[in-house]
């Protein structure tokens, strides 16, 4: 099967897209990342996709009066690009309906907490705030409410009683850097699918892939 074609959005460090790149290097994982696209030039994960040899594009939402009209423009490069699949990887825009609609279900995301808890930004502060004793990362399929969508794998990460932020953000982060390609390739695969807006994992899902929930692996 022809290795999909993913694009990853980002809009600074790109820790995930690095540990994308860093999996589709190996060329039985079924995408292949053919577009790292920012809206901010000064994204530190630019210069580390170009460095892995990856094309790279700039499209700085400033410079559009409107999200839709930086919207279309982004889709436009993507489909000029004949992209099947979109990872948003810390990318800090909100995304039009329109947009979402037009990638459904080709499009994911993923989030530093265990969803549907702690949408949106400082989900470490907040889980802390809560008195959580597990966080974790999220991969869905992206729907037009933000951090939302038919999931498609989880990580639990243990919380320690002395836990900042800080800590708490780090481990989280090698957890999404292990469950992000594994989604990924379930997804490009055609392993995992939408219906009735759940997850629906086809039989033969290996159990390397589908093991992802807990493990040792992912409490860092
Ligand atoms: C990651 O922790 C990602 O989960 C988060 O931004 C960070 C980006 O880091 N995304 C969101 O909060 C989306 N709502 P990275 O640039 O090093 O991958």
């Amino acid at each position: 099967m022809a290795r999909k074609r993913v694009a990853i959005l980002i809009s600074g460090r790109g820790s995930n897209m690095t540990a994308l790149i860093e999996a589709a290097a190996d060329p039985d994982f079924p995408a292949e990342i053919a577009l790292v696209l920012s809206n901010r030039a000064d994204a530190g994960g630019l210069a580390r996709a170009a460095e892995a040899g990856i094309a790279t594009a700039v499209i700085d939402h400033k410079g559009f009066s409107s999200r839709a009209e930086f919207d279309a423009a982004m889709d436009k490069r993507l489909r000029a690009e004949n992209i099947d699949l979109v990872c948003l990887a810390g990318f800090m825009r909100l995304l039009t309906d329109g947009f979402v609609e037009g990638w459904r279900d080709r499009m994911i995301n993923i989030h530093p907490s265990l969803l549907p808890l702690f949408p949106g930004l400082h989900t470490h502060e907040r889980a802390l705030e809560a008195g959580m004793r597990l966080a974790g990362c999220t991969v869905h399929f992206v729907r037009a409410q933000m951090d939302s969508g038919p999931i498609i794998g989880q990580a639990a990460v243990p919380i320690a009683l002395d836990d900042t932020p800080d800590t708490l953000s780090k481990r989280v982060l090698t957890a999404e850097h292990q469950l992000y390609p594994m989604a990924l390739a379930l997804v490009a695969s055609g392993l995992a699918t939408v219906e009735n807006e759940r997850l629906k994992l086809h039989a033969d899902v290996p159990a390397d892939l589908g093991g992802m929930l807990v493990g040792p692996a992912f409490t860092g």
